[in-house]
């Protein structure tokens, strides 16, 4: 369950009476709002005092400090967040991520009369105040959070946008964290499967399907586990009824051993997030559900999970792709471009797409180049890829263009089939690019994200506490609203 936000009126009385926690939104120096004043006198001068001190005026703006339990009042703490009235969209959501972060069961009332980017900070502490308890016996879920505006009516209209996409990047952040035991693939296509409650039409394809199709490299991937393998296509039709849709393609490996080729053991156990890039389509298709988008979007992801068993693909083999290109598996541990080439072809060949998104936990080597701040965007097309950049940029989601190329082809040259699924040590994200490209038609649009490094940071974000980011939900929500809504 995301946080849960309501606004209302300014009520001095209420706030007296507040015994969880209160935070007040102030400008770094000078005049305070009238409320904050009243609150400043209830508690003998404590909150102006505090402003002269060097604690405070040290902070940059979105940032916060806690005087505890305040004399005059019931209130356990008073948190002091630091924001200019004329604040930008991701100092808002930096003040509101501040109060997410302390926000605890006790709950949490805000005094944000006089500011106007209310809802930006809304939005920073329902994304900063998610947590993935589910599993601890002591559980930490936040209580409810009140937030006191100017104008309470308007803002709950402004912020139901911004609900929906905090709303849908806790989706997907849930997906990713659940251990693989219990997010199968055939739990994670039921969990898509109940996003037709909120409208979106939702089909799953079961391996006779997928075999019928010819989606043998996809299934050559999954059939060493128990999890039998599964497409789910998601459909959001709110725009034009015949016009072409935007293709979002993730790849779902609900766990990644590495298969036969398997993986030391040391840090395996992150391998449960290698659904990340199918958890992202899905978090996306939510948000545009949830907001009702009046945009075309198909979401087509490939759950499987990779193991090593007797009826496990070996290295060696070579397997059939639907598009009919033959591919020698050098080493099994590079299974998500076996999926991703299956679900790609069948999104264009079923959709006919204006433009393809796809998304995946690819490679280790793009942790190499980029670390866990910028996702790498690889491209054949400019406009779409610059439209993602600046989608990303404006919702502060690191991401950084990388190089395709024909020379790179060479890397990926088999001498028994049309190509073989590894390009060695060098270059190794953009050879797996590079292999993607043959599965794209020249006439898609198509860029594709490798988020394998800001899936799972090692630390909290801005907007994110340790765990699951959802890198990605907000970016694409944002494009499809700049590119298709607008
Ligand atoms: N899922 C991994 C990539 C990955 C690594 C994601 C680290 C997140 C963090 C992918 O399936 C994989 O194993 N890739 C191999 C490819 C290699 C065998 C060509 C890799 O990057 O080592
Ligand atoms: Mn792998
Ligand atoms: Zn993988």
């Amino acid at each position: 369950m995301p946080v849960q936000v309501q606004f209302s009126e300014a009520d001095f009385e209420a706030l007296k009476a507040v015994e969880g926690r209160i935070a007040v939104l102030l400008p770094p120096e000078g005049a305070i709002p009238a409320l904050a004043r009243r609150l400043d006198r209830q508690m003998r001068g404590a909150l102006k005092r505090a402003m002269t001190r060097e604690a405070w005026q040290k902070l940059k703006p979105g940032e916060a400090l806690d005087l505890a339990f305040p004399a005059g009042l019931a209130a356990e703490a008073v948190q002091l967040v630091k924001l200019p009235k004329r604040a930008s969209v991701t100092e808002a959501r930096k003040a509101g991520a501040a109060i997410g972060r302390a926000l605890g069961p006790e709950g949490v009332t805000v005094l944000a009369a006089g500011q106007a980017k209310v809802v930006e900070v809304a939005f920073g502490l329902t994304l900063r105040g998610y947590r993935f308890d589910r599993y601890q016996s002591e559980r930490k879920t936040p209580g409810p959070v009140t937030i006191m505006a100017d104008k309470p009516d308007a803002a709950t209209g402004a912020f139901l946008p911004l609900a929906a996409v905090a709303d849908a990047v806790a989706f997907t952040r849930d997906l990713v964290s659940e251990p693989a035991n219990v997010l199968t693939t055939t739990e994670f296509a039921d969990r898509l499967a109940q996003m037709k409650d909120i409208g979106l039409s939702v089909e799953i394809l079961d391996e006779p399907a997928l075999e019928k199709l010819g989606m043998r490299a996809l299934l050559a991937v999954g059939q060493g586990s128990e999890s039998p393998a599964r497409v789910v296509v998601m459909q959001w039709q709110g725009g034009e009824k015949d016009s072409a849709p935007l293709a979002l393609i993730g790849k779902g490996v609900v766990f990644d051993t590495g298969g036969i080729s398997i993986k030391p053991a040391q840090g395996m156990e992150e391998m449960t997030m290698d659904m990340g890039g199918a958890g992202v389509v899905a978090g996306v298709m939510r948000a545009l559900a949830l907001r009702k988008a009046r945009a075309n979007v198909v979401g087509v992801v490939g759950l499987v999970e990779n193991m090593p068993d007797g009826r496990a693909q070996r290295p060696g083999d070579i397997v059939r792709s639907m598009k009919g290109d033959t591919i020698e598996v050098i080493n099994t541990d590079a299974e998500g471009r076996l999926v991703l080439a299956d679900i790609l072809w069948y999104a264009q060949e079923r959709f006919k797409p204006a433009g393809m998104i796809d998304l995946a936990t690819l490679t280790g080597a793009m942790v190499v180049a980029l670390g866990h701040d910028n996702a790498g965007v690889f491209a054949n097309d400019e406009k779409l890829c610059n439209a993602l950049l600046k989608a990303a940029a404006r919702e502060g989601e690191g991401a950084w263009r990388m190089p395709l190329g024909e020379s790179y082809d060479k890397l990926i040259k088999s001498n028994l089939a049309d190509m073989k699924n590894t390009g060695g040590r060098w270059a190794g994200a953009i050879t797996a690019a590079q292999f993607l490209k043959r599965f794209v038609k020249d006439e898609t649009p198509w860029c594709h994200i490798d988020i394998a490094g800001v899936t799972l940071p090692p630390a909290e974000t801005d907007l994110a506490p340790k765990g699951a980011s959802g890198w990605g939900v907000m970016t694409l929500n944002r494009l499809v609203a700049e590119m298709m809504e607008s």
